[in-house]
C-alpha cells in the first residue's frame, strides 16, 4: 500500500480552508480520536484512524490505515501529520471525525477550499476526555470507570457499580493523573524489605493519601506505612475512621504542623497536594532532611514574594496585579526547583492537569540523585548556593523562608 505522506515541501502553502481546519482542531495536546471515512475512490484503505502516541523519540500522530485484511500503521510529526491528513481529505475520504479533549468535531471537505466544519463541545461538568498517549492502548488509566474501587466508592466518588459519579468527575481524573506521576517514579523508590514510608502533607480529605494505599497494596502488592498529616482534627478524625472501615492497616492519620513534624526512620516519598504558600517550602524542607528519594508536590497559593519580587526590566509585567501573581508563582517554583537541584535532587516541573480544571496545575517532582558512598556527605555546607544566589538577586528576593528553613535544617 502506498502512504499519502509526502515528506517534502512540495505545496500546500498557502493556507487553505481546510488547512485552518486541520490546524486549529488537530494538537498534540488534544486529539483524542480521528477517524477519515467516506472513501472517494476505490482505495484499498477503508479507513484512517489517528491517535496520539508517546515513544521513545517523542509524541507523534499514529496513523492506522485499514485495509481489508490488515492495518498498516505509521508515525508522524504534527507537521508531515497535518499534510497527510490534508491529501487524504483531498484525494480519498470524505470526512474527518475528531474528538478530542473538549469537543466532538466533524470536517467534510470536497476540495481544498470548500470544507465544512461542525463543532460540538463536551458538557463542561463530564471534565473532558483524557488524552491517552500509551503506546498500546490496552493500557489505559490506572482508575477506570466501570471498575468500582473501595476508597472511591466509600468518598463518592464512584457508585457501587464503578460509574464514576457525574459531579466528582474532575477529582477521578486529578487521582488517576496523580498515580501515573507516582507511577513514574517507582524507579527511584528503594526496593527493600520493609515497607514503604510514604508522607502526605497537609493531606485534607485525604483522596491521594487513599489512592496510594490502594496503587501500592492492591495494585503493586507493595507493604507500605502511609501518614497524612493536616492541621484540621476532624478531618483527621474522618480519615481515619474512614481508612479503619476500609480496612486499611498500614495507614494513618495525624493532627500536627508540617514544620514540627518528625519521622523516626527513613521516608521515601513525600506528597503535598495544594498546601498553601510556605507549607510546600515545609515540605521541601522535610524531604530534603530525611533524603527521601521522591517528592511530588502540587504547590497552591504563593504569597511570599509577592510583594517583594523586583526587577526593573519586568516592570511591564509587575506593576500588573494579576501578571505579578503570576509571575510569583513561576518564580517561587523556579526557586524551589533551584533549591532542590542544589541540595541533591533532579526537578521537573510539570503540568499536573489541564488549566481549564484549576490554575494551580503545576506539579514538582523532585527525584533525589543517587549519593552512593556520600551519604553522610555535608550537603548544606558543601551545597554550591551561586545559582540561587544569582536567581535570588535577579529577582530581588531577599532571604527568602525556603532558604532559611533549608540552612537550618
Ligand atoms: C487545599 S487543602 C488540600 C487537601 C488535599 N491535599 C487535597 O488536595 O485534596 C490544604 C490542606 O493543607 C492543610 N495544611 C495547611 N498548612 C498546613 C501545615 N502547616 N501543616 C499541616 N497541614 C497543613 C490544611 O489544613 C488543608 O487541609
Amino acid at each position: 500500500m502506498k502512504l499519502l505522506h509526502r515528506s517534502g515541501k512540495t505545496g500546500w502553502h498557502k493556507v487553505n480552508k481546510l488547512r485552518a481546519a486541520l490546524e486549529e482542531w488537530i494538537r498534540e495536546e488534544a486529539l483524542v480520536k480521528g477517524t477519515l471515512s467516506g472513501k472517494k475512490t476505490s482505495s484499498e484503505v477503508v479507513k484512517v484512524i489517528v491517535k496520539l502516541v508517546k515513544i521513545k523519540a517523542g509524541i507523534k500522530f499514529q496513523f492506522e490505515y485499514h485495509e481489508k485484511n490488515k492495518v498498516v500503521h505509521k508515525n508522524l510529526d504534527r507537521p508531515e501529520a497535518l499534510e497527510e491528513i490534508e491529501l487524504l481529505m483531498q484525494t480519498r475520504f470524505k470526512q474527518l471525525d475528531l474528538k478530542t479533549a473538549r469537543a466532538d468535531v466533524k470536517l467534510f471537505s470536497n476540495s481544498a477550499d470548500n470544507c465544512r466544519v461542525l463543532v460540538k463541545k463536551l458538557d463542561d461538568r463530564e471534565g473532558g476526555r483524557v488524552v491517552d498517549l500509551s503506546h498500546n492502548r490496552q493500557k489505559n488509566y490506572i482508575l477506570e470507570e466501570g471498575i468500582p474501587v473501595g476508597y472511591l466508592v466509600h468518598l463518592g466518588v464512584q457508585t457501587p457499580e464503578g460509574k464514576v459519579v457525574k459531579s466528582r468527575y474532575d477529582k477521578f481524573r486529578q487521582i488517576n493523573r496523580f498515580l501515573e506521576y507516582v507511577e513514574d517514579i517507582l524507579k527511584v523508590l528503594p526496593k527493600s524489605d520493609r515497607p514503604l514510608r510514604i508522607v502526605d502533607f497537609g493531606c485534607g480529605k485525604a483522596y491521594l493519601t487513599f489512592a496510594m494505599y490502594d496503587f501500592f497494596t492492591r495494585r503493586l502488592g507493595l507493604e507500605v506505612s502511609i501518614i497524612g498529616l493536616d492541621l484540621k482534627a476532624d478531618v483527621v478524625a474522618f480519615c481515619n475512621k474512614t481508612a479503619q472501615a476500609l480496612g486499611y492497616e498500614g495507614l494513618r492519620f495525624e493532627v500536627g504542623d508540617i514544620r514540627d513534624h518528625d519521622e523516626q526512620g527513613a521516608v521515601d516519598l513525600v506528597v503535598t497536594l495544594h498546601a498553601c504558600d510556605t507549607a510546600t517550602d515545609e515540605a521541601i524542607v522535610k524531604s530534603i532532611g530525611w533524603k527521601a528519594a521522591a517528592l511530588l508536590s502540587v504547590p497552591c497559593c504563593q504569597h511570599e514574594l509577592h510583594d517583594r519580587l523586583h526587577n526593573e526590566s519586568l516592570d511591564p509585567i509587575l506593576r500588573h496585579g494579576i501578571l505579578r501573581e503570576r509571575m510569583t508563582g513561576i518564580v517561587t517554583d523556579a526557586y524551589r526547583a533551584i533549591v532542590m537541584e542544589t541540595l541533591g535532587y533532579d526537578v521537573q516541573i510539570l503540568e499536573f492537569i489541564d488549566m481549564t480544571h484549576t490554575p494551580k496545575n503545576l506539579l514538582l517532582r523532585a527525584t533525589r540523585r543517587g549519593h552512593e558512598g556520600d551519604e553522610d556527605r555535608e550537603w548544606l555546607s558543601m551545597a554550591d548556593w551561586r545559582e540561587a544566589d544569582a536567581f535570588e538577586r535577579t529577582f530581588g528576593l531577599g532571604k527568602t523562608y525556603l532558604r532559611t528553613r533549608c540552612e537550618s535544617v
